[in-house]
């Protein structure tokens, strides 16, 4: 985990450097300076949330959702870690969305996973994912599964926001996966399930057969467990945070936390590119670093998270980024609830995770 400064070049005959400039060659011992150089080092930092909020009211403002040009057609203010340019880090994609009273931001589907955490919902605001309407009540996490078909329709006479997280910088520039995103061809798409639908196939009680999804078409039919369609509601998700922070001992470095199971599994991670957990912080946590990027949301209280030398402050709906291989830990001023987001699950399917605490 300790980059290495590169080495004075040896010298090549010009001989033979034109020989192999000729045939697009470049010898290892050059090469091996460019690996893990493509990224600049990403930055530790906080968007707090009233510039968030007066980012996504102006363009609110601005731009119709039904004006957006082709592409994924979503209202929505991103995050940018500023040596990348299009998103907080180079695996995870975080933006904040809105959908005004009687809008639709029209149904697509794509390979890169993405789930919508609720900041300002309610029941008549839904995000409709494959045949079923989710109603987005204030902190619920709702997925939205590799290529299942999803639109999102406000039926209230309010504005509704909420967090978008998906992989799309792994998929699109790490993995530059193509052919990966199809619109429907219906701005909504029909409603061809009764609501707790989802949750009766992959809920606590589920059909003792397998649960049956629509067929993925073309290319990418037959793909492995994607992970279901499914809304964790968040009256069940504190409490159980409660009972954890009345019984249990928390992790030194996560506080009393919960990871969001994939439901198939029962088990983490939720995507198999992304973890997510629900954490619950009463007392300042111990610093370790690891590989893994993680980005945070606040969900309520305040406090900071200290990342090398850096102390990033939040408050309530303030979003953070800590990057690979920075010490961290975090400072809650009182009591504080986070929703923490890592791209750990990557680096293990391919043994490359490294966590460790900083020496004293
Ligand atoms: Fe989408
Ligand atoms: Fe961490």
């Amino acid at each position: 985990m300790v980059q290495q400064e590169p080495e004075e070049l040896l010298e090549m005959s010009s001989e033979t450097r034109s020989i192999l400039e000729e045939h697009h060659l470049r010898p290892l011992w050059e090469v091996e300076d460019d690996m893990g150089r493509v990224y600049g080092d990403l930055e530790p930092n906080v968007w707090k949330w009233e510039d968030l909020q007066t980012a996504i009211d102006a363009i609110e403002e601005d731009v119709p959702i039904a004006d957006l040009p082709p592409g994924f057609q979503r209202r929505v203010a991103v995050p940018i870690n500023t040596s990348l340019g299009n998103a907080i880090s180079n695996t995870i994609y975080v933006g904040v969305q809105t959908v005004s009273p009687g809008e639709t931001a029209p149904a697509h589907r794509h390979g890169a996973n993405a789930l919508r955490f609720t900041i300002d919902g309610n029941e008549e605001m839904k995000t409709v994912v494959a045949g079923e309407e989710f109603p987005m009540e204030n902190n619920d996490l709702i997925t939205t599964p590799q290529w299942e078909w999803h639109d999102h329709v406000n039926d209230s006479d309010e504005t509704a926001a909420w967090l978008d997280v998906l992989d799309l910088p792994l998929v699109l520039d790490s993995l530059n996966a193509k052919n990966t995103f199809e619109y429907h061809e219906l701005e909504r798409q029909p409603v061809t399930k009764t609501q707790g639908y989802w949750d009766s196939q992959y809920g606590r009680g589920r059909p003792a057969e397998e649960a049956k999804r629509d067929d993925i078409p073309g290319p990418f039919e037959g793909i492995q467990d994607p992970t279901p369609p499914y809304r964790f509601g968040w009256d069940e998700m504190v409490e159980s945070l409660e009972q954890r922070a009345e019984n249990d001992e928390p992790d030194p470095n996560d506080g009393y936390s919960l990871s969001y199971v994939n439901p198939a599994s029962g088990k983490p991670p939720l995507f198999p590119t992304m973890s997510f957990r629900a954490q619950l912080l009463r007392e300042e946590t111990d610093p370790h670093f690891h590989n893994a990027t993680e980005v945070y949301f606040v969900i309520e209280g305040e406090g900071a998270t200290h990342v090398g030398d850096e102390a990033l402050e939040w408050s309530q709906w303030d979003l953070f980024v800590v990057p690979p291989d920075q010490i961290h830990h975090h400072e809650p001023d009182g009591e504080a609830m986070l929703l923490g987001i890592t791209d750990r699950p990557v680096f293990e399917a391919f043994n490359l995770y490294a966590e460790a605490e900083p020496s004293s």
